[in-house]
């Protein structure tokens, strides 16, 4: 049976990630007979100036129709010309939440072949290998009332509410704990309990669903701002870290340098489970559409590759060919492949295509 993936590259460096992606998709299809078929949809700047929608229909028919989406990036500068209310219309923040994709999976692993080149020594990342469970769908990104409003005195008040109920807390931290149950059974909840309401509740509910349903699993607790300066200082210590929206979004390209770059690190986006056990699935790369970088074919495209193999494992039922794809990608960073964020000094970098040629050269050759 056929599994219908449809491939979004958005805007900025998202396209050109993406083609990489799909080309790793493509030999997966070929030479591993994986049952895919690949429906590409515009979405963003293009799509707003050649049909006066961000997300026109076609594209929300195919996000509809598929088992799974592969998502570039979308905003930038260069997106001025969109009108705000197009903008919030089409915006990712409200397709994630209208998908109710309230689990966004963010696994941060080191590979070996960039210690010589990474930020930071061997011997702190040595052994990294963690997944950052970040709820999605809720919190102060989508918290009502919100807005900018005009005071009396001229001045304005721009505000956001922090919202969580104990079911969306319940449910993303339910996914996070069985999923330190397939890994190492550690499970680290951070947040802001000492500061905020929504953290307490956080807190609260976290250990009492440890307590009712998870007593195998080591749970710890951490501030966020503490868990900032220890996924710099040891990021070797997590297995799974939940935490909420705005903790999730920034933890994560903080870990990014754990991994060598921004570029590097994958997710995945996930939904309730239905009856079978499927889930809406939404594959990106962690970072933006980097307007600094766009245009020049130089981005790294293992974040979007990466995401093709969480999508194999989670979505597409090959569990083997995401081991390879992952292998893949170690083997052509073994080889000395490097985009421009990774490069060592002194040594030229590689286009986003190159990158990707290596990336299928080690395919072939694995
Ligand atoms: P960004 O993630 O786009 O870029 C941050 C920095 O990392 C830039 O210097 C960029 O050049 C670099 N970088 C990012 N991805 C890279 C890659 N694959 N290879 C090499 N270098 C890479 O974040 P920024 O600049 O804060 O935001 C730019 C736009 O992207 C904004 O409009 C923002 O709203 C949007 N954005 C969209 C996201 C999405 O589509 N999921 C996520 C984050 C930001
Ligand atoms: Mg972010």
């Amino acid at each position: 049976n056929m599994m219908r993936v449809a491939v979004i590259g958005g805007e900025g460096i998202g396209p050109e990630v993406t083609a990489q992606a799909s080309r790793v998709l493509a030999w997966f299809s070929e030479r591993r007979r994986l049952p895919v078929e690949v429906a590409e949809a515009e979405f963003g700047l293009e799509a707003y100036r050649r049909t006066g929608k961000v997300i026109p229909p076609e594209t929300r028919a195919a996000i509809e129709g598929a088992d799974a989406i592969l998502f570039g990036a979308t905003g930038g500068p260069e997106t001025a010309e969109v009108p705000p209310e197009a903008r919030r219309e089409g915006s990712l923040l409200k397709l994630r939440r209208s998908l109710d994709l309230y689990a966004n999976l963010r696994p941060i692993v080191t590979d070996p072949a960039l210690y010589d080149s990474a930020p930071l020594k061997e011997r702190v990342l040595n052994g990294v290998d963690f997944v950052i469970v970040r709820e999605l769908s809720s919190g102060i990104y989508f918290g009502e009332p919100r807005g900018i409003e005009s005071r009396p005195d001229g001045s304005r008040r721009g505000f956001n509410t922090n919202s969580y109920t104990s079911e969306e807390i319940r449910r993303v931290a339910r996914f996070a704990f069985e999923l330190a149950r397939s890994r190492r059974g550690r499970l680290c909840s951070v947040d802001k309990a000492n500061v905020m309401e929504a953290s307490v509740l956080w807190r609260e509910e976290v250990i009492a669903l440890h307590a009712d349903e998870f007593p195998d699993i080591k749970l710890s607790h951490m501030y966020v701002d503490n868990a900032a300066m220890q996924i710099v200082r040891a990021p070797s210590q997590f297995d799974v870290m939940v935490t909420d929206n705005i903790f999730g979004d920034i933890l994560s390209d903080c870990a990014a340098m754990a991994a060598g770059s921004l570029g590097m690190l994958p997710s995945a986006s996930l939904g309730p489970a239905d009856a079978q056990g499927r889930r809406t699935a939404l594959y990106e790369p962690v970072h933006g559409s980097a307007p600094d970088i766009a245009g020049r074919g130089i981005a790294n495209p293992l974040g979007s590759i990466l995401s093709v193999a969480m999508m194999l494992r989670l979505t597409l039922g090959r569990p083997d060919d995401a081991i390879l794809l992952e292998r893949a990608v170690g083997d052509a960073l073994a080889h000395g492949a490097r985009t421009a964020d990774i490069a060592e000094p002194g040594r030229a970098p590689v286009s986003t295509a190159a990158m990707g040629d290596a990336v299928l050269a080690s395919l072939d050759r694995l």
